[in-house]
């Protein structure tokens, strides 16, 4: 058997341009465009690079980016000040503070300013815990991403047997929230679990998020198992090459699964796309108008 790719890249620009279909409707009724605020702090190249292509995308999807790039000097008052300035800005709907943070800096007192309204991310713990009272909560882009390519691919997800792999604040806490209010029956499991192949093997679902390069095995698979791949593990390949690898080991995984993401062009992809649609359902919301629909 071979598994069915699941083709995020495609999903992600189908998404985006969903969003960016919507946004004359919000600036026909606001007088402006939906405004999103990107907070880079240091040099780290991986981070420097999402956050161009953030500011990129952000701009295709016909909203106003607003992008701060601070020194790895910056102290942590100086953060908040920043924060609280986009805060009250009204042309500002969605802070998003690129982590990781420089040493020094606290990173849950920064997203701790942020007003939760504009929280794109998800990561104020307002947020986390309305999603895990089951409230309308800005929800993480990622895990919210999975979900969305695992809702494509089965028609219902009540009642299956769900894997997580992974226990992080942005993706696998998060995750197994969003799979318990789809009626899923939700297993976190992580680093420490022992027999974690024997627990993965129950997955209808397993949604990997560890950090470790394919250390998920086809072989601990539930036959069918659809996979969603979290994992960018970038490993320096031949001739100084950076490759990157997910936290599955794809091919042995493309064997038993009935559908898997690859990486890259799996899970990746979806992130962006998800942080413009929580920038305009944040934007809809702060303005007094109806969610956009098919979002
Ligand atoms: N660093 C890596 N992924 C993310 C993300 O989704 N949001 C933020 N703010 N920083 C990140």
């Amino acid at each position: 058997m071979s598994a069915e790719r699941i083709d995020g890249r495609a999903f992600a620009e189908g998404l985006r341009g969903r969003v960016a279909a919507a946004v004359p409707a919000f600036a026909q009724a606001t007088g402006r465009n939906p405004g999103l605020a990107v907070v880079l702090v240091g040099e780290d190249p991986a981070s420097q690079i999402y956050v161009r292509s953030k500011h990129k995308a952000t701009l295709e999807a016909g909203m106003e980016s607003f992008e701060h790039r601070l020194p790895d000097t910056t102290s942590q008052d100086e953060l908040v000040a920043l924060v609280e300035q986009l805060n009250a800005d009204e042309r500002v709907d969605g802070i998003l503070v690129q982590l990781p943070l420089p040493k020094g800096v606290d990173d849950k007192a920064v997203i701790a300013t942020i007003e939760p309204a504009k929280d794109v991310d998800g990561f104020h713990v307002v947020n986390a815990g309305k999603l895990a009272v089951g409230e309308d909560a800005l929800v993480s882009c990622t895990p919210l991403g999975c979900l969305m390519l695992l809702k494509d691919r089965l028609s219902s997800l009540s009642g299956l047997e769900a894997v997580v792999v992974g226990r992080s604040n942005i993706v696998g806490k998060p995750m197994a929230q969003l799979l318990l209010r789809e009626n899923c029956t939700v297993t976190i499991a992580h680093s420490r679990t022992s027999d974690l192949a024997a627990v993965v093997g129950r997955g209808d679902i397993v949604v990997a998020a560890v950090g470790q390069p394919e250390l998920i095995k086809g072989a601990w698979l539930k036959p069918g198992a659809v996979v969603i791949d979290v994992g960018m593990n970038r490993l320096e390949g031949e001739g100084g090459k950076t490759r990157l690898l997910g936290d599955v080991e794809f091919a042995t995984a493309s064997e038993v699964a009935s559908a898997i993401t690859p990486v890259p062009g799996g899970v990746g992809p979806m992130t962006i796309a998800v942080l413009l649609r929580n920038t305009l359902v944040a934007a809809s919301a702060r303005a007094g108008l109806r969610p956009p629909e098919g979002l």
